[in-house]
């Protein structure tokens, strides 16, 4: 069968590259994909919240299955739009409808949501453009740190952690005001948690579930999680901290319930949940929901995936992930992320990237990268995933550094820690 991916990072790159060793693909579409994509299929000049384009390739190209990478195009409404067109009807879109996706594109529905299931999460108040003055009121009764959250996406930058009531009133207002566009005309505050954070992936047909292999990534941009946050830095899996017995509490408190509540509220999910989780104490809480995989967190979940993953995406959109049994690779596999210098503020692009034929027994999953003639050139801040497998993550990110050095380019940066706190 012919698949089609949407997206163009580091993620997606790993997608084709996991898709690829299934015997049931014949053909893969990247759109827009990246320098690495090419690798395994085709690239396609089509941006992923461009529908009818999508409708047209799917159709001239007779792909027979969607895998949405990023969460814009699911909380637009791809899967809803595919169900809508009868051209388009019988193809699987791997990925929630747009009301489930809210779980992600609305952090007062997610906290609804999770507020309807007892599932564990920080307390939390919203407000709207129109309590301005209740919001400023109620931070100034808060010990800080002060939580602020944009309900919509924000493409990873709206939630503020702030040490000082002052300055959380003031950002409060700015966001209220449109710091985030409409992203943030409404707002959660929570209470902050204190605790070390992981991520777990669950695949869902909408009543079964797949528990994929635990994560956990590095979004500070320095050494020790320090500096502005990135889409993420590197990451490892599995999570060492993470035991059978914590691991235990979060299949109960959190991950059967959040399957429950989609089926509960009537929510058509066919994809990735990704849960962003916070261990405080010996117990697990919920951060966030992502309606899809992390970046780079498939970079090193998917390789620890010894799954026909084609497979798992068909038993998804049939409903019978309960006849699919998972198999992990008991390996530890790590990422360290290539970003161009100045990234996550201003970088520049088009730098030409050297060295990526020397690297051995690592996997290089490109990210924010393509072609010019004959060369692979940068296109984005964070360029590059190197993943490596070890008996441990030490080991594997030992590989994952020495193989790091070998690619150049110019102003190139990444973080020699990944891992530094387990
Ligand atoms: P989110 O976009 O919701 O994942 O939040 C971004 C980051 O902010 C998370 O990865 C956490 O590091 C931090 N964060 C979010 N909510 C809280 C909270 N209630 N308490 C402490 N840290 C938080
Ligand atoms: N690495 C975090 C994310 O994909 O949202």
């Amino acid at each position: 069968m012919n698949i089609l991916i949407l997206g163009s990072g580091g993620r997606e790159h790993t997608f084709a590259w996991k898709i690829s060793q299934s015997p049931l693909c014949s053909r893969i579409y990247i759109a827009p994909g990246n320098a690495g994509t090419m690798q395994h299929g085709i690239n396609l000049p089509i941006g992923v919240t461009d529908f009818p384009a999508i409708k047209k390739a799917v159709i001239e190209k007779n792909i027979h299955l969607v895998v949405v990478g990023p969460e814009i195009p699911l909380v637009e409404g791809i899967y809803d739009y595919f169900k809508k067109e009868k051209s388009l009807r019988q193809i699987p879109v791997i990925g929630p409808s747009a009301k489930a996706a809210q779980l992600e594109g609305s952090k007062a529905f997610a906290k609804k949501f999770m507020a309807s299931q007892d599932i564990p999460t920080a307390g939390y108040r919203e407000f709207a453009q129109n309590e301005l003055a209740e919001g400023m009121d109620y931070i100034a009764t808060l010990t800080p740190p002060v939580v602020l959250k944009a309900d919509g996406l924000a493409g990873g930058k709206g939630v503020l952690i702030l040490d000082d009531i002052k300055e959380a009133q003031a950002e409060f207002k700015a966001m209220l005001e449109g710091k985030f566009g409409t992203a943030s005309s409404k707002i959660v505050i929570e209470d902050f948690l204190d605790g070390i954070e992981f991520s777990v992936f669950v695949l869902t047909d909408g009543t079964n579930y797949k528990v994929l292999p635990i994560a956990k990534d590095y979004k500070r941009i320095g050494e020790g999680d320090t500096g502005l946050n990135t889409g993420g830095m590197g990451a490892v899996s599995p999570v060492p901290f993470v035991d059978a017995t914590l691991f235990k509490k979060v299949e109960e408190r959190i991950i059967q319930p959040t399957i429950a509540g989609i089926q509960a509220q009537q929510l058509e999910y066919k994809g990735f949940i990704f849960i962003g989780l916070i261990k405080v104490g010996d117990d697990p809480y919920v951060i966030e929901y992502n309606c899809r995989m992390g970046d780079p967190e498939t970079e090193v979940v998917l390789p620890r995936l010894n799954n026909d993953l084609v497979e798992l995406l068909l038993a998804t959109a049939r409903g019978t992930l309960d006849k699919t049994t998972i198999e992990i690779d008991q390996r530890s596999a790590t990422t360290v992320m290539l970003v161009s210098g100045g990234y996550p503020e201003a970088y520049e692009k088009g730098k030409v990237i050297t060295g990526i034929e020397q690297v051995r027994d690592s996997i290089v999953f490109h990210a924010g990268t393509t072609t010019n003639e004959q060369q692979v050139i940068t296109n984005g801040g964070r360029v590059m995933a190197i993943t490596s497998y070890g008996n441990d993550f030490k080991k594997a990110v030992a590989l994952s550094k020495k193989n790091a050095k070998k690619i150049s380019f110019d102003k190139k940066y990444y973080r020699t820690d990944i891992g530094f706190d387990l």
